[in-house]
């Protein structure tokens, strides 16, 4: 198993498309801003190339609490494939997008949890993860058919953590 770096090409994969064009708005938002650099995607990688993880980060996004482009990024989409949970690595695939992050000279990232989440929450703590900078009803990666941030009727929490 290997920690990478991915492209919107696999995440196309990974989420089981073919091509942006025909898929989804909130795939076609990741896939745009994987290709213009605006976000990231890092991935656990099998021996036999499997890819059973995922993680992205929005580097600019137009809720600045979210990610500024300079100071905060924003993590989200973050999964390992069933079957491989609870062994670690997710931890890794964290850790490592958080060094890359510090590296990069972005000094906070902001990650998602449902209320409903306690083991979620959990890790994050675990993490750093520990201000709470608001309740949201909106994921500004969670897109509709306007490209506009889809509402959510259960609220979440964004948390923060420094680099
Ligand atoms: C959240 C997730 C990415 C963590 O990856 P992981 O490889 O299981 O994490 P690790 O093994 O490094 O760490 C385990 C910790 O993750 C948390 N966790 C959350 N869901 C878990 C699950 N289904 N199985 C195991 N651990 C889970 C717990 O805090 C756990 O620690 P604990 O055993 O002390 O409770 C993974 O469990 C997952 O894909 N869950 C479903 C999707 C999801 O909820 N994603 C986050 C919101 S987008």
């Amino acid at each position: 198993m290997r920690v990478r770096k991915a492209t919107g090409e696999e995440m196309l994969r990974l989420w089981g498309y073919a091509d942006a064009g025909s898929a989804p708005p909130t795939v076609k938002f990741f896939h745009a801003n994987l290709s213009s650099g605006n976000s990231l995607f890092w991935t656990i990688e099998r021996e036999d190339g499997e890819l059973i993880g995922e993680l992205y980060a929005f580097l600019d996004l137009g809720d600045t609490d979210f990610a500024d482009g300079k100071d905060t990024a924003y993590l989200c989409a973050f999964r390992v494939k069933e079957g491989y949970r609870g062994q670690g690595l997710g931890s890794e695939l964290l850790e490592h997008a958080l060094s890359e992050l510090r590296e990069m000279g972005f000094r906070s990232a902001t990650i998602g949890v449902g209320k409903d989440e306690p083991r979620n929450l959990r890790l994050y703590r675990r993490f750093g993860f520990l201000s709470m900078v608001k309740e949201c009803h909106y994921d500004p990666c969670g897109m509709d058919t306007d490209m506009q941030p889809v509402y959510e009727e259960d609220a979440w929490w964004l948390l923060s953590k420094d680099l």
